[in-house]
């Protein structure tokens, strides 16, 4: 049994590591590659990769948007986020595309914050790229009343609001101080607060105290954001979770096993980073 990820460059996926550990921890007779495609052989590398032995794929950049194009279906939730990133083929060879990245957002929170409610109030999302529309789509569909969508550029936070249409207010960049009352999570989309990038600056004055702060960015595992929460007694949820999580349907639908996230398969993928707990 294969299966793998596509992208180019590929080297830096973090997910044959991920999946490596649960082939071996389930003694699973499979294998899960880095496939290097280049944009313009990836449709043709798409037609190709059943026949190859492979069951499916994962997708990651630049690839996630563009492969759309190449499958025979593709999921409402795929096309609602417009990407996609699991990629299973049927016996015949049939390729159908889902995104499992904002399962991934959801059971994340949910496994170190089991008693979230995200019925109970409003959600901050601050980023409006591609991660940040499968977020909003995953929080609308969890019943999230309103989410308040703020991006540096505007544009791009209407653009994300249009082609999702739910409960979400744009609100100023420069206002995200203010958006953070009454809300019961706070979402870092934006790579702000990544190894090499500015701090993502955010007063917490007006953040309820009970509210969920979480972060996609994983590098560093506690960014400055979530360092700020946690020093003010907020939960707070690290984003190497949502990368753990969306892994685990499209093993299940390659490998017929349901995998587990726990802290050793962490502890092995931050390795791989060569991060520490
Ligand atoms: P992806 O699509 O993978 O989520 P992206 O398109 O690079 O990644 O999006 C990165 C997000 O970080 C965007 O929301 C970006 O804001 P812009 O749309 O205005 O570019 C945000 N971002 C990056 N650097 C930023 C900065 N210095 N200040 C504010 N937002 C920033």
């Amino acid at each position: 049994m294969r299966a793998g990820v596509i992208g180019w460059p590929i080297d830096h996926s973090l997910s044959p590591r991920l999946h490596g550990y649960w082939l071996d921890q389930y003694g699973i007779d499979g294998t899960y590659e880095p496939i290097a495609i280049a944009p313009e052989d990836l449709d043709a590398r798409m037609a190709s990769l059943s026949g190859e032995g492979f069951r499916g794929v994962n997708v990651t950049v630049p690839h996630k948007e563009t492969v759309m194009a190449s499958l025979d279906q593709i999921d409402d939730l795929a096309r609602r986020i417009g990407a996609v990133n699991t990629i299973v083929f049927d016996e015949s060879g049939k390729s159908s595309g889902t995104n499992t990245d904002g399962y991934g957002f959801i059971q994340n929170i949910l496994q170190s914050q089991p008693d979230m409610d995200f019925k109970s109030g409003p959600a901050v999302v601050l980023g409006a790229g591609g991660a940040a529309r499968a977020i909003c789509v995953a929080l609308m569909d969890a019943g999230v009343p309103e989410i308040r969508l703020l991006n540096r550029t505007l544009e791009r936070a209407q653009g994300l609001a249009s082609d999702i249409s739910g409960p979400i207010t744009i609100v100023d960049w420069s206002k995200r101080n203010r958006a953070l009352g009454e809300a019961n999570l706070v979402v870092n989309t934006t790579t702000l607060g990544m190894v090499g990038k500015p701090a993502l600056e955010l007063d917490l004055s007006d953040l309820a105290d009970t509210a969920c702060v979480t972060d996609i960015v994983y590098a560093p595992l506690e960014t400055p954001l979530l360092k700020a929460a946690a020093l003010r007694g907020n939960p707070v949820v690290g984003g190497i979770g949502m990368l753990l999580h969306q892994a685990r349907p499209g093993f299940e639908a390659w490998f017929g096993h349901a995998p587990e996230v726990t802290l050793e398969l962490r502890a092995h993928v931050l390795a791989g980073v060569g991060g520490k707990e």
